[in-house]
């Protein structure tokens, strides 16, 4: 299976924070935006990673991330020269995705939480069917919204509606088989000129081939949508870890417990980056590992 981080756009609704960088290279605490979708790839055992932006941010990704052996992951790059939406993902990823099944996230979705990697497993064992996810929110507007009849079966989803028929928005993280490719290139844009993802879902549905799966309450999936979001998304991640003691999306230590690089590269990880908490955290792994 391959996996794609879409982490162009304008950012807009970000600016001035965003008018000379890329939302995704943003921290959230102590480590970029991107760190985070990344990770949930990673947990899903993904190694094979598209990463789309534009064309004056993708340098930037690329000096971030190179092509991933240092994590024993395969990285590669494409620019999207203007944000046509979000299924434009799987058009410009149809050379990388080739004959596979395809997870794509959205660059700033932020998700945490004990379930998680046993949604992501569960999503896979669905294909052919596509999965895409619905968390309750208290104001879905601003999202792709699904709804249900009485007997749990979707009966619509929605992009952005002024009266949403749910509570339940649609996160950005999608499973699809590789019929995903066909389906983009036939999406007409939308009222708001973009080539949206919600046409996709819907496509899956009228074909009976769309399994929604519903995060509860232990799962965290944060907004970083606006400042306040940002904000709030950062004092989530530093609660937990000086809470536990565990780090959010720390890469290395996913790529390492994944089997993707053995203790010593992680080791050496960890001594370049000794000055730092993060660095300290990484050599605490190989420490606890050698019962220090
Ligand atoms: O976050 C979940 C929501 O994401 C879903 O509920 C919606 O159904 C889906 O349409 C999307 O809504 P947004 O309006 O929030 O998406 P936005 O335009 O903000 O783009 C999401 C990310 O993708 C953002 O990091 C920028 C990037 N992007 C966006 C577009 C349209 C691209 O890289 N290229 C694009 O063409």
């Amino acid at each position: 299976m391959k996996g794609i981080i879409l982490a162009g756009g304008k950012g807009t609704r970000l600016y001035p924070m965003t008018k000379a960088i890329s939302k995704q290279l943003l921290p959230i605490y102590d480590k970029p935006l991107i760190y985070y979708p990344l990770s949930v790839l990673m947990l899903a055992s993904i190694r094979e990673i598209l990463i789309i932006s534009t064309p004056e941010d993708t340098p930037v990704y690329e000096k971030l991330l190179g092509d991933g052996s240092q994590i024993g992951i395969n990285i590669s790059y494409k620019i999207q020269d203007t944000p046509r939406g979000l299924a434009d993902a799987f058009i410009l990823g149809e050379d990388f995705i080739g004959e596979d099944d395809v997870c794509l996230i959205l660059g700033d979705n932020v998700f945490y939480g004990q379930s998680l990697t046993m949604s992501l497993e569960q999503a896979k064992k669905n294909l052919p069917q596509a999965t895409i996810f619905g968390y309750p929110v208290n104001d879905p507007r601003s999202f792709g919204v699904v709804a249900f009849d009485n007997n749990q079966r979707v009966i619509s989803i929605e992009e952005k509606p002024q009266h949403p028929k749910s509570k339940f928005a649609v996160p950005g993280l999608y499973f699809y088989d590789n019929r995903v490719i066909e389906i983009a290139k036939q999406v007409k844009p939308s009222a708001r000129g973009e080539i949206e993802i919600t046409s996709v879902n819907n496509a899956y549905l009228e074909m009976g081939e769309l399994h929604v799966e519903l995060l509860g309450r232990g799962m965290a999936w944060l907004d970083t949508g606006n400042p306040e979001g940002m904000l709030k998304a950062a004092e989530y991640v530093e609660a937990v870890q000086s809470r536990q003691g565990f780090y959010i999306s720390c890469i290395e230590e996913i790529a390492w417990r994944r089997g993707f690089i053995t203790t010593e590269q992680l080791r050496q990880i960890g001594e370049g980056l000794e000055m730092t908490e993060y660095g300290k955290y990484i050599l605490s792994l190989v420490e606890e590992l050698n019962g220090l």
